[in-house]
């Protein structure tokens, strides 16, 4: 599950890695980007984008909300951050969903919402200086990039039940 799908970036590469991906975007413009870029993409000459496509389910909503009705094994995060500049690539892609999204406040209520439904773990992307997510407990493990890290939280079935 990619709760904040954006434009499709990491969930592409995650499908791309054989997995599963449902995509959720909130922003009407970004979903309507995404579901077009999608669409173009399913019907690419090249055998493994189309096979990767078919991997991804795209929703429109705010995820804080549609989670509740979902159990995925895992869920992504990767809420709008300070800008970071690795590549022109990523610096164009951030503009424009900057300019389409602007912050996202509520994110530690998203962060919430994905750790009470995931049955295996959440991966938050974060910069990889960036201070912990006021309120957020500590994440079980992390994984340190040269721009980035991802702190992933083990969840349980046991945990999501406790009051
Ligand atoms: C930094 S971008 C994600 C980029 C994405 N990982 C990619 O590879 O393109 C954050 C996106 O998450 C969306 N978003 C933030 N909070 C959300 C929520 N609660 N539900 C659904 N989408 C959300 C924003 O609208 C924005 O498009």
């Amino acid at each position: 599950m990619d709760a904040t799908a954006g434009l499709g970036r990491d969930a592409f590469l995650l499908a791309s890695l054989g997995a599963q991906v449902t995509l959720i975007e909130r922003s009407p413009q970004v979903y309507a980007r995404l579901q077009a870029g999608l669409a173009a993409a399913a019907v690419s000459d090249e055998p493994a984008i189309v096979e990767a496509i078919a991997r991804m389910t795209l929703l429109h909503g705010d995820a804080r909300e549609l989670l509740k009705d979902l159990s995925p094994d895992v869920v992504v995060v990767d809420p709008m951050h300070p800008e970071r500049t690795s590549t022109a690539l990523v610096k164009k892609d951030m503009r424009i969903l900057r300019e389409l999204v602007g912050t996202d406040p509520d994110q530690l209520e998203l962060m919430q919402a994905a750790l009470a439904c995931a049955r295996k773990r959440v991966v938050l992307k974060w910069p990889r200086k960036g201070p912990p997510m006021p309120g957020l407990r500590k994440p079980s493990h992390q994984i340190v990039g040269k721009t980035l890290r991802y702190d992933v939280f083990m969840t349980s079935v046991a945990e999501r039940i406790a009051p």
